[in-house]
């Protein structure tokens, strides 16, 4: 159950990669993510070559990194640019790994595969649409499998029952309507409550108790989700109510340990920066006090994270879940 290796993952919010290096985790190699003086963001294996010591804690000179230890620079293509001892020649094996990257839609994107990279990161430009709606965005990790994470955001029946008070109406479960299909890679899980208690992220923005309710979610490989959530009038078609497109973008930091980043697309309340702080406040309350305690109690009961040798009972919402695990199956025998 090796996570997809090779594939684009975002590593980092690029709002959180400045000129002060920054650590991350990915399929278990230390990367060490900066932006040069000239703006450009880079991503270099975070061992110094000399006596591995961690690039992250040295400094940004210029286009290149200042190991900490004893002063070598790398520049961005991770080749040494400078060496400070003796007769200052570079020695030849005094280069790190660089990593490819593509800065994008607010995410900076790693390609860490063992082959040379395939195709581009997913564009996200158009579904935030950021001319029209106002963005906020956060970062999580979990200490789980990237699987069992996509299981938890491919299977939105759970909210009535995780989330009564932050994302869905309790009393809304029987009226939910699931659907599942495909499209070539995309697979795509259909919610919707039609004339129903309107959920309460929404109740502040919407003038009604009752409208038809929907959730969609469209997960492309390896592990990036794309939500549309929102409310409309009851009979009212999607896009003319108030939603939220959610991009929810995992990435695996090691075998058991996935990182979550996620960005909010909403169409009202436009630029409103006390509504943003509450949303933060809302994402914060559902993910950390509801979905991670119980996606990692999950995998402490999982013995593996092969959740169909396990061989579990299945409902209809299961569906679109397991369809992406097939899925993600066939990309790794491919691998
Ligand atoms: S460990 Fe980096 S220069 Fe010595
Ligand atoms: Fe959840």
């Amino acid at each position: 159950m090796n996570p997809i290796k090779n594939a684009w993952y975002v590593a980092a919010l690029a709002k959180n990669v400045s000129t002060t290096p920054i650590k991350q985790k990915l399929l278990d190699c230390p990367i060490v993510l900066y932006r040069t003086e000239s703006g450009e963001a880079v991503a270099l294996d975070d061992r110094c070559p000399h006596r591995f010591a961690p690039l992250h804690k040295g400094k940004v000179v210029g286009d290149s990194i200042e190991c900490p230890y004893h002063g070598l620079q790398f520049s961005p293509d991770g080749v040494c640019s400078r060496n400070p001892h003796g007769d200052c020649k570079i020695p030849a094996a005094a280069k790190v790994r660089r990593y490819p990257l593509r800065e994008q839609d607010g995410l900076i994107w790693l390609w860490c595969g063992e082959v040379d990279v395939v195709g581009s990161p997913l564009s996200l430009g158009e579904f935030f649409d950021a001319d029209h709606r106002t963005l906020i965005s956060g970062y999580y990790k979990l200490n789980a499998h990237i699987e069992i994470v996509l299981d938890n955001l491919m299977d939105l029946s759970h909210a009535p029952f995780l989330h009564p008070t932050t994302l869905a109406d309790a009393s809304n479960t029987e009226s939910l309507i699931f659907e599942m299909k495909q499209e070539g890679d995309a697979v795509i899980a259909y919610h919707w409550i039609p004339n129903a208690r309107v959920s309460p992220q929404f109740r502040p923005f919407w003038p009604s108790d009752v409208a038809d309710n929907r959730a969609n979610i469209t997960w492309t490989p390896p592990a990036n989700l794309q939500l549309d959530v929102g409310v409309t009038e009851v009979g009212g078609r999607p896009g003319d109510g108030v939603d939220l497109h959610f991009a929810h973008l995992l990435s695996p930091a090691g075998a058991n340990e996935t990182h979550y980043f996620w960005i909010a697309a909403r169409n009202y309340e436009i630029g409103n920066e006390e509504v943003s702080r509450i949303m933060e406040g809302q994402v914060e309350q559902a993910f950390e006090t509801e979905d991670e305690p119980m996606i990692e109690a999950v995998a402490g009961y999982m013995s593996t994270p092969d959740l169909l040798a396990l061989k579990p009972v299945l409902l209809p919402g299961d569906a679109a879940a397991i369809r992406v695990r097939r899925m993600l199956q066939l990309l790794r025998e491919k691998e």
